[in-house]
């Protein structure tokens, strides 16, 4: 994995919605939390992994007036000033689940929100389950690989794949700039790639129009042609659009793969039981008619 989320909270973001969520998380997953936390002593020492700039310890230090609560993430965090000067938060950066630096049985509770299903989970989950005291609780909020945060990610996964393929819309729209540019706007061979590069866009949009407007290729397209620069500069905008292209694949095939199909559930259970976690609840959250989140608690035996 690149190093992407560094970049990414480096940004100043508190939750992994960026722009999309001002402030911390509301509505079903801040309840959620909320609901959970109020179950706990309010003295007890909590672990969260894949913390990112803290929003879940954010929501936790409301709860647990008198804790110790310790954040972990593999990438380098950039937490606000206001957590950061909390002396009740502790955040440890460019730490991988897999491997915690604390002792056996430090933790009264553990948790995760769209974190831990990033690790290696056949790692994670001993690692965790060791580092958590007996009778321990622990609840992870996780992506499901149906979602409606996932599912549309999804399909602008597919789309960039099918924009890079070896025949695409991307190779298609850089051998029309070439043509533009050694023949002219109105040259026969411009207007062979054009209609080339329209046909295969057309294909596109009829087969996944969410994800191909999800890549942004239709809105760049328009905005490269219409301005009257010479080959070399849209091929330059071509270049950065197409790096952007492959961080955007990286990211969400990422996403994909840390999301939960029934098997990688399975698998979870399964590691769970052998870890002596006692799963208690599994729930899919809904909001309004849709899947945001699979919710999975229990405690240490
Ligand atoms: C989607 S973000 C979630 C951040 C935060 N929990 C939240 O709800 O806003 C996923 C986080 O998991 C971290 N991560 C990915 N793999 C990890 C691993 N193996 N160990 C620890 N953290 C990991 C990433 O660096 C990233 O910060």
């Amino acid at each position: 994995m690149s190093d992407y989320w560094s970049q990414y909270w480096k940004q100043g973001h508190l939750t992994s919605f960026g722009e999309e969520i001002k402030g911390n998380y509301q509505g079903l997953l801040a309840d959620t939390w909320k609901a959970f936390f109020k179950n706990n002593d309010d003295t007890a020492s909590i672990l969260d992994i894949g913390t990112g700039n803290g929003a879940l310890l954010a929501l936790a230090r409301d709860v647990y007036k008198n804790s110790c609560l310790v954040g972990i993430d593999s990438a380098t965090l950039s937490i606000t000033q206001e957590l950061a000067v909390d002396s009740k938060i502790t955040f440890y950066s460019n730490i991988k689940a897999e491997s915690l630096p604390f002792d056996d049985a430090k933790f009264d509770v553990g948790v995760s929100q769209f974190g831990i299903e990033y690790s290696n989970l056949t790692l994670a989950i001993p690692e965790l389950s060791r580092v958590l005291k007996s009778g321990a609780k622990f609840q992870f909020v996780l992506h499901d690989n149906q979602s409606s945060i996932v599912k549309p990610n999804n399909l602008i996964l597919e789309a960039a794949h099918e924009l890079n393929a070896q025949e695409g819309a991307l190779t298609r729209m850089e051998r029309m700039i070439q043509e533009i540019g050694l023949h002219g706007d109105s040259s026969t061979g411009a207007e062979i790639e054009r209609v080339k590069l329209n046909q295969s866009l057309g294909e596109l949009v009829a087969k996944n129009r969410q994800g191909i407007w999800g890549t942004n290729f239709p809105a760049f397209l328009k905005y490269v042609m219409s301005k009257n620069w010479g080959a070399e500069r849209r091929l330059e905008m071509l270049s950065l659009f197409k790096k952007e292209l492959l961080g955007q694949v990286e990211r969400l095939t990422d996403l994909i793969d840390a999301s939960l199909t029934e098997s990688k559930y399975q698998q979870l259970t399964d590691l769970c039981a052998d870890s002596s976690l006692e799963i208690s609840e599994f729930a899919l959250l809904n909001e309004n008619d849709n899947i945001i989140a699979r919710k999975v608690n229990g405690f240490k035996k």
